[in-house]
């Protein structure tokens, strides 16, 4: 008898070793930290430094030749490791199939509730998707439509002040284009986006407060980083709002001064333009379109259906302000970044330049001269090669991060060479870690786009995509590209920027020549949350180009 429940008990405890050995290897072999990457460079900071910072490209490349799709980074303080992917499917179940269990980091929400008020930047969940709801209708194709004529309104307007200004100097001149396209773009979304103006884009010397002040907002933030991302979130409770407004104030802290300032700036005109349109609202249809958006502007729209919305879908009023706030902020940077890319380029490129001239000058002689339809904008091929060429190299986005709210398994498209020398399929990740999605290394990956994926060559989006690509799954919703990323909190505005975009540049494009500054060896673009162009030392965002009238 007792031998018998010895070897029971033999047998038991050869059993419970080998689950425990088998589970430890199954985490060991599939856990995180079996993912090589770098080396960290210092505990403090991981590395996060190397990751963010304005001249980070030659790292991220590094990062793809080296290592390959999955990643792991250290992360700051020795905390749990960060995971680095452009894997398709990493990416598809981190943004989409379980975008509930990866979410925008804490400091991330909190600061964009902080700065921009409870719109679709500052809230997570059943708020967040009961917002998309109301907002996704409002940006359907059928309203960017209607929003063509009040883009060539406000691109015909830059058109005059630029000839103008080539009229009544020299014939050849150095222009800063990013503030050109700065104060386009919000003049834009300020027309289409809210029925409201900003700038009546006649001189240099009247730019709109907001334009500028929204320059200084990103740089201010960026600087405020280490604050908003790991400060902000353990403090941004304690108290009341008065409380907290009267520690803010009395904070010797001018950077902190600055931003409350910029907010306070933004809240007023975002709540006097809401204020202005409920008053039209109530007194009926025709008050409303004799605004300036004609009642056909995003605000408006979402106005109109939020009436018609139940109580339960229905947002409420600071809602609304919010999403203004947030509109501005998202349109302006991204889109103003991407339009003065896209001229750059050229001005490097004049074949293509002169190709695209020809194919805009060709339709518009071929319509009678008329500013182009939506139909005729969308089916320009070139056009749209050289957009799509420009958002696949120069996305004006380079990562997305998310957090892991839960343990959650990242399975992967390619395997991954563990340290231990195993074949890892997928990653399981702890609750708390970090995921950087990389949308530079998707869009400029050579499995998928070829030896020449580093390349800006136009001419690939006129014959059929290589198989890779249309193979891979990418799960963004634009072009195989990661540009706008997708799932639950992709881009909203990604048609609306493309629309603006091709608007702007077949204003531009048909009438001016584009051609490198002097300054053009010193131009760097860093990049940032979203990328700018700097020159030389000069911290503050530019991009000289020189432009004469095309004939
Ligand atoms: C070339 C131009 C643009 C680029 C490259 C771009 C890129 C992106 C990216 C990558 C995100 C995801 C951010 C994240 O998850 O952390 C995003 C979100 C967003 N974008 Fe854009 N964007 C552009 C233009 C616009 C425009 C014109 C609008 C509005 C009219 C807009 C409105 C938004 C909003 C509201 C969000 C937040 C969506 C949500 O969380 O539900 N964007 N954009």
């Amino acid at each position: 008898m007792n031998t018998l429940i010895w070897q029971l008990g033999i047998i038991v405890l050869v059993l419970i070793l080998f689950k425990r050995f088998y589970r430890g290897n199954f985490k060991r072999s599939s856990g995180i930290g079996n993912v090589p990457g770098p080396e960290s460079s210092s505990w403090i900071k991981g590395n996060f430094d190397q990751v963010f910072n304005p001249s980070a490209w030659n790292f991220h490349e590094l990062l793809a030749r080296k290592y390959g799709s999955t990643i792991r980074l250290h992360s700051p303080f020795g905390a749990k490791s960060t995971l680095y992917t452009f894997d398709p499917r990493a990416m598809h179940n981190v943004l989409v199939k379980d975008q509930e269990v990866f979410e925008e980091l804490d400091g991330f929400i909190e600061s964009n509730l902080l700065l921009f008020g409870d719109g679709l930047l500052g809230t997570l969940g059943h708020r967040h998707r009961k917002q998309r709801k109301m907002l996704n209708p409002v940006f359907s194709a059928a309203h960017m439509r209607g929003m063509i004529p009040s883009f060539f309104d406000v691109t015909h307007k830059l058109e005059s002040a630029l000839m103008t200004k080539l009229q009544n100097g020299p014939q050849v001149q150095e222009v800063d284009i990013l503030a050109w396209m700065a104060r386009t773009a919000l003049e834009l979304i300020g027309q289409s986006g809210l029925g409201y103006s900003f700038d009546p884009l006649t001189g240099e010397e009247c730019a709109h407060l907001y334009s500028k002040m929204i320059k200084e907002l990103l740089p201010t933030m960026m600087r405020l980083q280490f604050w908003r991302t790991n400060i902000l979130p353990r403090v941004s409770w304690i108290g009341t709002p008065r409380l907290r407004r009267l520690v803010v104030d009395l904070l010797p802290w001018n950077e902190l001064h600055h931003m409350r300032d910029m907010v306070d700036y933004m809240h007023t005109i975002a709540s006097g333009i809401y204020e202005s349109k409920k008053r039209a609202f109530e007194k009926g249809d025709e008050a409303v379109t004799q605004q300036i958006g004609r009642g056909k502007d995003l605000i408006s729209i979402l106005m109109k259906e939020n009436l018609k919305a139940s109580d339960e879908d229905r947002l409420d009023d600071t809602e609304v302000i919010s999403q203004m706030n947030t509109l501005i902020f998202a349109a302006m940077d991204t889109t103003s970044s991407a339009m003065s890319r896209v001229l750059h380029l050229l001005s490097k490129h004049p074949e293509v330049q002169d190709k695209l001239r020809n194919e805009l000058i060709e339709t518009r002689r071929q319509n009678g001269g008329r500013d182009l339809s939506y139909d005729e904008l969308v089916s320009l091929p070139y056009l749209d090669a050289v957009c799509r060429e420009t958002l696949r190299l120069y996305a004006p986005v380079s990562n997305v991060s998310r957090i892991a709210r839960q343990d959650a398994i990242v399975p992967l498209s390619k395997p991954v060479i563990g340290l231990d020398g195993t074949e890892m399929h997928e990653v399981a990740v702890p609750k708390g870690t970090s995921v950087i999605v990389s949308i530079l290394n998707t869009n400029r990956n050579p499995d998928l786009w070829g030896k020449d994926a580093n390349e800006w060559k136009p001419e690939r989006w006129l014959e059929p995509l290589p198989t890779a690509v249309t193979d891979a799954r990418i799960p963004g919703v634009y072009s195989h590209l990661m540009t706008f990323i997708g799932g639950g909190r992709s881009c909203i505005g990604f048609k609306f920027s493309q629309l603006e975009m091709k608007v702007v540049m077949s204003v531009l494009v048909e009438k001016f020549k584009f051609s490198p500054s002097v300054q053009d060896d010193e131009t760097f673009w860093q990049m940032n949350g979203v990328t700018a162009p700097v020159v030389g030392k000069d911290k503050h965002p530019q991009l000289p180009i020189r432009m004469s009238l095309a004939n």
